[in-house]
């Protein structure tokens, strides 16, 4: 096993004194903690609004006459206690990021209290889309995206991770339309508009979601199928026909799936993130719909989210990792279970890459390279980056490798079971991983060396090395098309889209016109319908000044709003003046069509 960043010794910090307190949220649950929510509300789309009544159950443990929520945005037009008795509250001035303070005042023996409220049109966890914005165009769309901390955009509630309720909740909405809720549901469009949930299983509040549009629903299995637009329905349905496999390799792995059902909706391109982990219902971008089942890996990494996150939670957003670094390690597992070692392997070497390239970009001695993050004062948003997912991923590969993939196997299942419904912070984590692992081996210890992992920067001495046989031989074409091959003798049958994006991410960053025109005439880059390749392509085409891509390439930054695509492209635009021209008037018409998620991260770039 070689090392990912040489031998260098870095200096290690001293672990810092950890708690639960979630530096995001105003809520003190240690006082009095909601256990369950019941949601009457109605989606109006002529005003953009949600409104109606929340009701938190609560359980007042220390007789505290005040109850303290999470809003932002919100109009709260009522409150009330349990069987109507009206109560005081008061809102304060919101702060960035964070919003609004709402103070309740409660008795000892409150059990119910009762909100009445309105959200924002601009609410920033809603994406209202007009009929043009869908994929068939004749009916408007409502998605919600509650992680990290917009969940208190459309509930009023403990918007913190390590408090967890059960929901259930009463949605009208235009008769002609259907709403999904991360909770369980009927898959039939209802002529009423009236949708009825139930979530019986605790979950925290990013994991709050509901969906309305004009939806279908194809099952692919006993207990599992997905939801998307009539004109998508099939395709989506042809690129997740291994989704049932997915979850019984998932199940053999890391045991049973604890949720009922697990369906996908596939929803409109605007959606800013490729996945996000709604308890039984995932919801994904149409970007994965590749038409060669190339990118369901992100479905294997949503799926495992039902264990790494949904079961068992990141505390707060500085416990990041927990959640995101055990799903792609989890992710990569199922892939490797289905589709063979070769494979995985092609995925887990391009991550590498990337996670290399990031820590270069953050700087090795970096704070925001721990594992452990400090976003005090910062939006969470900031901590999702490769260290959480990639460094996460490659300190439990590097722990695999220690101990034996079947310790390590029956260890996690044992982590996954013990604590399942419950939060899980660093510290603990690492005491867990002792008690039950390391169990005083101080050979053992050194050689995970979990606090350089953990509280240090940049990529331990133990980081796994990955070999990729596949990935070789786009290497290879990539070299031999730098040496003069000609683009059309370059042997690419039998390729994946990972190769494609493998083969051009070892071309040089900028190519002549003339190189570029031959790549694109012999494999038709400019035009693919491949999202990742288009990304890495109209990266090179902007280096190059590829002017034949740029239509194409606006087309996609129009559509898509995926941030993960969004961001390399804006930001290679913005490297010179005229770039950043273009990219200023892309910017301006597709600006509107993007989730606040997307235009937060972008105004950055874009200097708003
Ligand atoms: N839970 C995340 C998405 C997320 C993280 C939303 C933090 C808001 C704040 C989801 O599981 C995820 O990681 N999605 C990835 C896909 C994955 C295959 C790496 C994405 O959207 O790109
Ligand atoms: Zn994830």
């Amino acid at each position: 096993m070689a090392a990912c960043s040489g031998d260098k010794e870095k200096t290690i910090e001293k672990p810092i004194v950890m708690n639960n307190k979630d530096i995001h949220s105003f809520a003190e649950p240690e006082n009095a903690v909601i256990h369950h929510i019941d949601l009457d509300l109605t989606v109006n789309f002529e005003n953009k609004t949600i409104s109606g009544t929340a009701i938190l159950s609560i359980e007042n443990k220390t007789g505290t006459s005040q109850l303290y929520l999470d809003t932002r945005d919100l109009t709260i037009n009522g409150i009330t206690l349990d069987d109507g008795e009206k109560t005081a509250y008061s809102i304060l001035d919101p702060v960035e990021y964070l919003g609004s303070k709402l103070t309740v005042a409660i008795k000892p023996e409150t059990k119910k209290v009762n909100i009445t409220y309105s959200t924002s049109p601009s609410a920033a966890a809603l994406q209202w889309l007009d009929p043009s914005q869908t994929a068939d165009g004749k009916h408007p769309f409502l998605f919600t995206q509650s992680q990290a901390i917009l969940a208190r955009t459309w509930i009023p509630l403990q918007d913190s991770p390590g408090i967890k309720f059960t929901y259930n909740a009463t949605i009208k909405c235009p008769p002609a339309l259907m709403a999904l809720m991360s909770a369980e549901n009927d898959t039939t469009l209802h002529s009423d508009g009236i949708y009825k949930f139930k979530m019986p299983q605790r979950i925290s509040s990013y994991l709050m979601a509901l969906s309305v549009g004009d939806l279908r629903f194809k099952s692919l299995g006993d207990n599992c199928g997905v939801f998307a637009e009539p004109s998508m329905i099939e395709k989506s349905a042809w690129e997740f026909a291994d989704l049932k496999k997915m979850i019984t390799s998932a199940e053999e792995l890391y045991g049973p799936y604890a949720w009922g059902r697990y369906d996908v909706l596939v929803l409109p391109p605007s959606f800013p993130f490729g996945g996000m982990e709604n308890p039984r219902i995932t919801f994904a971008t149409p970007t994965i719909i590749a038409g060669d089942r190339s990118l369901v890996a992100l479905v294997a990494h949503e799926l495992a989210h039902s264990w790494s996150g949904n079961l068992v939670t990141n505390a707060t957003w500085n416990d990041f990792w927990l959640n995101e670094g055990f799903t792609v390690y989890f992710e990569t597992r199922i892939m490797e279970k289905i589709y063979g070692k070769d494979y995985a392997d092609m995925l887990t070497l391009l991550s590498l890459g990337e996670l290399k390239e990031t820590v270069h970009a953050m700087g090795d001695t970096s704070r925001d390279t721990h594992l452990y993050l400090d976003l005090a004062g910062r939006d969470p948003d900031e901590g999702v980056s490769d260290i959480a997912y990639e460094k996460g991923r490659f300190f439990l590969t590097g722990i695999e490798i220690a101990i034996g993939r079947e310790k390590w196997d029956a260890f996690v299942n044992k982590y996954f079971s013990t604590f399942a419904f419950q939060s899980m912070n660093t510290k603990n984590f690492l005491e867990y991983l002792e008690k039950e692992l390391i169990k005083g081996d101080e050979k053992l210890r050194k050689q995970i060396n979990a606090n350089a992992w953990v509280y240090g920067p940049g990529l331990p001495p133990n980081c796994p090395e990955i070999k990729s046989t596949e990935l070789e031989k786009a290497g290879k074409a990539a070299a031999d098309f730098k040496t003069g091959t000609p683009a059309k003798s370059l042997v690419t049958t039998g390729w994946t889209t990972h190769h494609w994006v493998y083969f051009l991410r070892n071309l040089n960053d900028s190519l002549d016109n003339k190189k570029m025109q031959e790549l694109d005439t012999a494999f038709g880059f400019t035009n693919s319908g491949n999202s990742e390749i288009q990304c890495e392509w109209y990266q090179h085409a902007i280096a190059s000044r590829y002017e034949v891509a740029y239509p194409a390439m606006e087309k996609f930054l129009i559509q898509v709003g995926r941030r993960k695509f969004l961001k390399p492209l804006y930001s290679e635009l913005a490297k010179t003046p005229e770039g950043l021209e273009m990219a200023r008037a892309i910017y301006k018409k597709a600006r509107p069509g993007y989730h606040a998620v997307a235009t937060q991260t972008i105004d950055g770039i874009l200097g708003k």
